[in-house]
Formats: C-alpha cells, sequence, structure tokens
C-alpha cells in the first residue's frame, strides 16, 4: 500500500525549553526563519506524503494558524522580493496535500498521541516525524526511508550512533549487524540507564509503520515517565513481526534541546544566501 499518511505528534510540552516553550509550541522554535514544523512537513511533503496529521493540545495553536493562507497580499508597494515571500508562505502546503488536525485531550505521551490518529489512519502504513529531531539531509530521510520501505514493506526506524551516556534520552536498540545501514531489531528499550543500553544506537524521530502498531499501542500500558510509550508498543510488536533499524545519512540537531537548536541555528545560517558569509566572517573574528 502506498505511503500517504504522516503523522506529526506535536502535543508535547516542550520542558526541556522553558520558559520559551511556556505559551509557544517548542515547534515553531525557528532556525533562522523557518519554524521547526515547516521543516518536518517540508521533510514529508519531499517524501510524497499527502495527508499530513498533526495531533495537537493545549498552547498548540499557532501550529494550526502556521499552515493557513491569512497573509493579505493587498499591499500594493511589495518588491519582488517581499511578494515571492508571500507566495511561498501561501503554498507551504500545495493543494495535493491536506492538514489534518486531531486534539490530544491528555498529556499521556507519544504512544497516546500516536493512538488518537487512528480513525484517520485506517489499515494503511503510515510515518511518524518528531519535529524537534531537525535532520539536514538531502535527500530528506523521510524520503530516504520511503525508498527502503518501498523494498521491505517492514516497519522501519530511523536510528543513529549517540553517546552511551545520552541513552537516558533515547529509545535504545539491540540489532543484528548492519547490511546496507539496515538491521533487525531485536529488543528496544526506552530511556534506559547507560549500563542497560543494549547498544549505543539510540532511535531518532523517524518512523515507518505498518498498521498493526496501532493494535499494539492500543494494549500498551504506561510506562517510563508515566506515559504511554511508542517505544513499548514497538518492543511488543517484535514477537510477531520484523522492524528494522535505519541508519539515515544526514545530520540530526537535537532542536528539543538548547545547545542542539543553538547548533542547529548557527549551522543553517551559515549556509544562508544572503548572511553565511558575512555571519563566517563574524564567528572567525569572534573567535580569534
Ligand atoms: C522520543 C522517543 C524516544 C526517541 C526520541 C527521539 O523521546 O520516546 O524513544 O529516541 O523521541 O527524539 P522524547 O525525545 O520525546 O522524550
Amino acid at each position: 500500500m502506498r505511503l500517504k499518511k504522516v503523522v506529526f505528534p506535536v502535543a508535547g510540552h516542550g520542558s526541556r525549553f522553558l520558559p520559551a516553550t511556556k505559551a509557544t509550541p517548542k515547534e515553531m522554535l525557528p532556525v533562522v526563519d523557518k519554524p521547526l514544523i515547516q521543516y518536518a512537513v517540508e521533510e514529508a511533503l519531499e517524501a510524497g506524503f499527502t495527508e499530513l496529521i498533526f495531533i495537537t493540545g493545549k498552547t498548540k495553536r499557532a501550529i494550526t494558524d502556521h499552515f493557513d493562507q491569512t497573509l493579505e497580499i493587498g499591499v500594493s508597494n511589495m518588491t519582488d522580493k517581499k511578494k515571492q515571500l508571500f507566495d511561498e508562505m501561501n503554498n507551504i502546503i500545495p493543494k495535493s496535500a491536506s492538514c489534518i488536525y486531531i486534539r490530544q485531550g491528555e498529556p499521556l505521551g507519544l504512544g497516546h498521541a500516536i493512538l488518537q490518529a487512528k480513525p484517520v489512519l485506517g489499515d494503511e502504513p503510515f510515518a511518524v516525524v518528531l519535529a524537534d529531531d531537525l535532520i539536514d539531509a538531502k535527500p530528506g530521510v523521510l524520503k530516504q526511508m520511503v525508498d527502503r520501505y518501498d523494498d521491505s514493506n517492514t516497519s522501519l526506524i530511523a536510528v543513529e550512533k549517540i553517546k552511551k551516556a545520552d541513552s537516558i534520552h533515547y529509545g535504545m536498540i539491540e540489532i543484528d549487524s548492519f547490511n546496507k545501514a539496515l538491521a533487525n531489531i531485536i529488543d528496544i528499550i526506552e530511556k534506559p540507564d547507560p549500563v542497560d543500553a543494549p547498544s549505543d544506537f539510540g532511535v531518532v524521530g523517524r518512523y515507518i509503520f505498518t498498521n498493526q502498531i496501532l493494535d499494539y499501542l492500543a494494549k500498551t500500558n504506561v510506562g517510563t515517565g508515566n506515559e504511554i510509550q511508542l517505544t513499548d508498543a514497538i518492543k511488543s510488536m517484535l514477537a510477531t513481526n520484523n522492524v528494522s533499524a535505519y541508519e539515515f545519512l544526514g545530520t540530526r540537531y537535537d532542536c528539543g534541546d538548547k545547545l542542539g537548536f543553538v547548533k542547529a541555528n548557527i549551522e543553517y545560517a551559515l549556509k544562508n544566501n544572503d548572511f553565511g558569509v558575512e555571519l563566517e566572517s563574524y564567528l572567525r573574528n569572534r573567535l580569534t
């Protein structure tokens, strides 16, 4: 079945980024001039997804507003550059794609958030994107994964090598060995202490699931952090289904974390056509 549906869980609190996220969704924090959620949406559109399902919640209205066509283009003396910017803003979502917003009424975690999409997912496979994992990659990581999924029809999870000391922030996997960037997942555990981490590969926020994951999510009890964990549902699914780890090509920035977010801004700003060169010379002077 062709992959059309992608879920963006955006109801999380962003507590690692307070006070910025007290009233502003963490997904609306900008890297240079675009909010994180727009990078995530553009990655999904590039990969061919056409049904964008946002699981939203309290204080997240700005995300819904962002993808509306609300800007008046009636200003007569606008420069061509401004006009182009306005056009781009009003065409983030092409006519061929649609946005669906579902509220997660209770903050019960990532697994619970994804389960809220069940009525619109039907029996189709789908992707999940966590927007605070910003990944600089060409092609984008979702496109890389869709190409692999077409080959295998097995659920796919993006992973990367992380410092073992950081395992407390990730779903950590046990795998056999990688072959062309893919490995079978044998076990998965949510945010273990470093001594309990089964490898140094951590899960990054890109997933493609066969529809069975929804049955496992529905049966998953509250786990780590008093939340219904996606990782626990994946672990149950491993008993009956193959799930593969995909070591993606690209550079990931953890933008739910202040330092990761600042690094992303520096890197994306250095690549900016208008001021990248000037920024580089500023940084060089600043650091000598
Ligand atoms: C979530 C998942 C975790 C994964 C991480 C990737 O955690 O629960 O398994 O490794 O995203 O960013 P969160 O960062 O939402 O706490």
